[in-house]
């Protein structure tokens, strides 16, 4: 059991009226949050959820100042809980993490012991957020989807925001799995990589976000895996094949959407709605274990980009700006 240092780096955005102020201060022990469970973090990983939390209008923070940084992993360095020992390497997101309970976006943190999943073995911390919070959801639509019946001989499933950090992994793991994968991407220069990747075609976004007079278009999809919401999920709901699905799990295109209940009444499609925040931490913990075997993402370290808390500001404002390619690693401590 060892303390944490008495002081050590950690990146906050402040509210100050209208504005947030960013940068790293020092903290010491005295600035930990209440907890069983003290790690030494030594990844993070940069999601838009963590950008929205540094502006003024983001609606994500519930705490000012706030360290924010939703995911992190690294090592177990004092611990009330004996389930979670000392030296353990573990990681943790979700909950109220980066949120209302500081981030992984400083070197020590104090955390509930309920919040802690155990590194799966063949994991490093770092492959652990190569994953971070954007593999765990897309590894939770394909698993929702794969659980209401959906096989690879059923047809193409598209991804929407393919070149992002959820749809770029869950490209990558439906890939895996023997899925007939398309992309959808606003972005020409991402091509290249999601040929690369193995998709069987690229759907522009102006083709999903274009609006439409027909309730139902032809069924082209057998499932779909959506993190954009906004004008592409009726889009989505509207080519699904008939008894297909979508897994909506983000609104970086829009919150509001307008569909028709055709889709639903006359194809028998379904809505499945993902949430990682709250999900339960037995589900969390199984569903990690399966992301370093079954789900592993194929191609784990292509398109990551490391980042320090120094430059963490040029990820979270690409991040915003829709810049996403692949994901944004934080080195933490060290
Ligand atoms: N429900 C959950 O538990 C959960 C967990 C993690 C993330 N999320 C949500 O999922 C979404 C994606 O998160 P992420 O971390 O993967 O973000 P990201 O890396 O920024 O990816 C989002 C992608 O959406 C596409 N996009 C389409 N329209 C866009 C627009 N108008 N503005 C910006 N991007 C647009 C872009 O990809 P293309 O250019 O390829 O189209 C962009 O790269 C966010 O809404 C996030 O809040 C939800």
């Amino acid at each position: 059991m060892t303390h944490p240092p008495a002081a050590f780096r950690a990146f906050v955005a402040e509210k100050l009226d209208d504005r947030v102020e960013r940068g790293i201060r020092t903290f010491g022990p005295a600035d930990l949050p209440p907890g069983e469970v003290t790690v030494r973090v030594d990844w993070s990983s940069v999601n838009y959820k963590d950008a929205l939390a540094t502006i003024a209008n983001g609606r994500v923070a519930r705490m000012n100042p706030l360290v924010p940084g939703i995911d992190l992993a690294g090592e177990v360095i004092a611990s009330d809980d004996p389930e979670v020992p000392a030296g353990s390497a573990v990681l943790a997101h979700g909950y109220d993490l980066g949120v209302a309970h500081q981030g992984g976006y400083a070197e020590y943190n104090r955390l509930p012991a309920g919040w802690i999943v155990p590194l799966p073995e063949g994991l490093s911390a770092r492959d652990a957020m190569t994953i971070g919070t954007a593999g765990f959801t897309a590894g939770l639509s394909i698993a929702r989807l794969e659980a209401r019946g959906l096989d690879p001989s059923d047809g193409p499933v598209l991804v929407t925001g393919a070149s992002g950090g959820v749809g770029r992994m869950a490209t990558a793991i439906l890939l895996e799995r023997g899925y007939e994968t398309w992309a959808s991407t606003g972005k020409a220069a991402a091509h290249e990589d999601l040929n690369a990747l193995g998709v069987s075609g690229i759907v522009g976004r102006d083709e999903v976000i274009a609006e439409s007079p027909r309730p139902l278009e032809s069924e082209r999809w057998a499932a779909a895996v959506d993190c954009v919401g906004g004008a592409t999920l009726p889009y989505l709901l509207r080519t699904l094949r008939y008894g297909g699905a979508v897994a909506a799990s983000g609104n970086a295109g829009g919150a509001a959407f307008s569909t028709t209940v055709f889709p639903f009444i006359l194809r028998g499609v379904a809505l499945i709605g993902v949430d990682s925040a709250q999900l339960p931490i037995a589900e969390r913990r199984v569903l990690w274990e399966r992301l370093a075997s079954d789900l592993r993402p194929r191609a784990l370290g292509d398109r990551v980009a490391e980042v320090t808390l120094e430059t963490l500001p040029e990820a979270l404002d690409g991040i915003l700006a829709g810049r996403a390619h692949g994901r944004w690693l934080v080195r933490v401590a060290g």
